[in-house]
């Protein structure tokens, strides 16, 4: 029951450290935060999360960025690179054709390094510092890979990423690279690299700093934060629905409990929670079964397959941090078709808004969720796009125009464009 919005506030065991410690999400056990290193829960293998003994309201933030809300974090400050304070576009033309009361764009894609990653990763890599660790590692579909290149060699250590080979997007193994990480190219799925970098960092090799990893998703939280602050600003209320991608499920896990904390700290009433809604591609849609199911656990899917490759994943590993967030906030998961993802990037991209294609998914699954009459015309919603355009240069110029070659002459230039 611990991951229930109106869950009491935990007692502070003797092992917090400044109020912060890692509670398992299963069984209760809690663990000093910075001491040794932990990812799972040392007597039963379940998911840690970050709990503090106090919960900050809106009035607590100020600055800009992911540090504005660090009386929300686990540490004051951290290894940076102004992640955060991404823009919540208006797109007055899907807003209409979608059909609801307002549709808002909180592009991800605006981080550093491109994408969202930036924003656990500045968390993740100044708990590694305080740890005294030296290696990081991750497994990933591009993007994580990206974040933890960039943001690992800003904090001076050796980056080792793991990728299946031939599945990820050029943008991405180019930051990567020139951020001089080690790309480690498998010869498997997503899924099997993380399997891998688990057993690695389980032997101590190098700290794990994938989703998986708890401190990672406090610094995801504050997308959370920052949407219902400017809807708030903007609208008076706060969003009824997000919206979102999913893959291993971090961000749905990192927004319900942005959400848990500010309802204990009784800054948001239960009533008021947004409704968490979770995209997947149909060729990987894991967690949408499991919701359609009414199950508690996730299937792991062995093949899967999407033009999205960044939610190319089969085995969503926050799922049992996500699963209740999606049910206790009366929201939803939906899978939608790679034709309907390409649309959507076109339909943002013709608002000025470029997005990889997992992100277009969140708009492609609120389209299909409104036809289906699942979202009211009356709602308002912010739709998370989760990385930038640039990550993925081939599906974005499959999905655009071709050029059309010219003679070097005005008049012929002229004479093609009026044809
Ligand atoms: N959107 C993009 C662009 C992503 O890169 C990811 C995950 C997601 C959505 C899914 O987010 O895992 O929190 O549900 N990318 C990871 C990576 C797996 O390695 O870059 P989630």
């Amino acid at each position: 029951m611990s991951l229930s919005l109106s869950a009491e506030q935990p007692a502070v065991p003797a092992d917090a450290d400044d109020g912060v410690w890692l509670e398992c999400i299963d069984c209760g056990a809690t663990f000093a935060p910075f001491e040794d290193v932990r990812y799972t829960c040392d007597d039963c293998d379940g998911l840690l999360e970050v709990r503090y003994a106090d919960h900050p309201t809106f009035d607590d933030f100020e600055g800009r960025g992911v540090w504005r809300y660090a009386d929300a974090l686990p540490l004051s400050e951290g290894v940076t690179a102004q992640e955060g304070a991404t823009p919540l576009y208006e797109v007055p033309r899907l807003e209409e054709s979608i059909g609801v009361q307002a549709v808002r764009i909180k592009h991800e894609g605006m981080n550093p390094t491109g994408s969202f990653k930036d924003r656990g990763m500045t968390v993740g890599v100044a708990v590694a510092t305080e740890l005294g660790v030296d290696r990081l590692a991750c497994a990933s579909t591009g993007n994580t890979s990206a974040a933890l290149a960039a943001y690992g060699s800003r904090g001076g250590m050796e980056t080792l990423v793991l990728l299946p080979a031939g599945k990820v997007a050029a943008g991405k193994v180019a930051q990567a690279s020139l951020h001089g990480a080690r790309i480690l190219e498998v010869d498997g799925n997503f899924d099997a690299c993380l399997d891998i970098v688990q057993d690695l960092a389980q032997q101590g090799e190098a700290y794990l700093l994938n989703s998986l990893n708890p401190f990672r998703l406090e610094g995801q939280k504050t997308i959370g934060l920052e949407i219902l602050e400017a809807f708030r600003e903007d609208y008076d209320a706060f969003p009824d629905r997000i919206v979102l991608p999913v893959g291993n499920a971090g961000n749905t896990a990192a927004l319900y409990k942005a959400f848990r904390e500010l309802v204990q700290a009784g800054a948001l009433a239960e009533s008021e929670v947004p409704k968490l809604t979770g995209v997947q591609a149909e060729g990987a849609a894991p967690m949408v079964e499991a919701v359609e199911n009414g199950a508690d656990e996730v299937r792991r899917w062995d093949d899967v397959e999407t033009r999205a490759t960044a939610i190319r994943i089969g085995n969503p590993v926050n799922a049992p941090k996500a699963l209740p967030g999606i049910r206790e906030t009366g929201g939803t998961a939906v899978a939608v078709s790679d034709a309907a993802i390409t649309e959507a990037q076109r339909d943002l991209a013709s608002e000025g808004v470029g997005v990889e294609p997992a992100s277009a998914a969140s708009v492609a699954g609120l389209r299909k969720l409104r036809a289906e009459g699942i979202v009211d015309d009356d709602e308002r919603v912010a739709c998370l796009t989760t990385g930038h355009l640039l990550k993925d240069p081939d599906a974005a110029a499959a999905a655009g125009s071709d050029p059309e070659p010219v003679p070097a002459e005005t008049d012929g230039v002229l004479d093609h464009v009026q044809n």
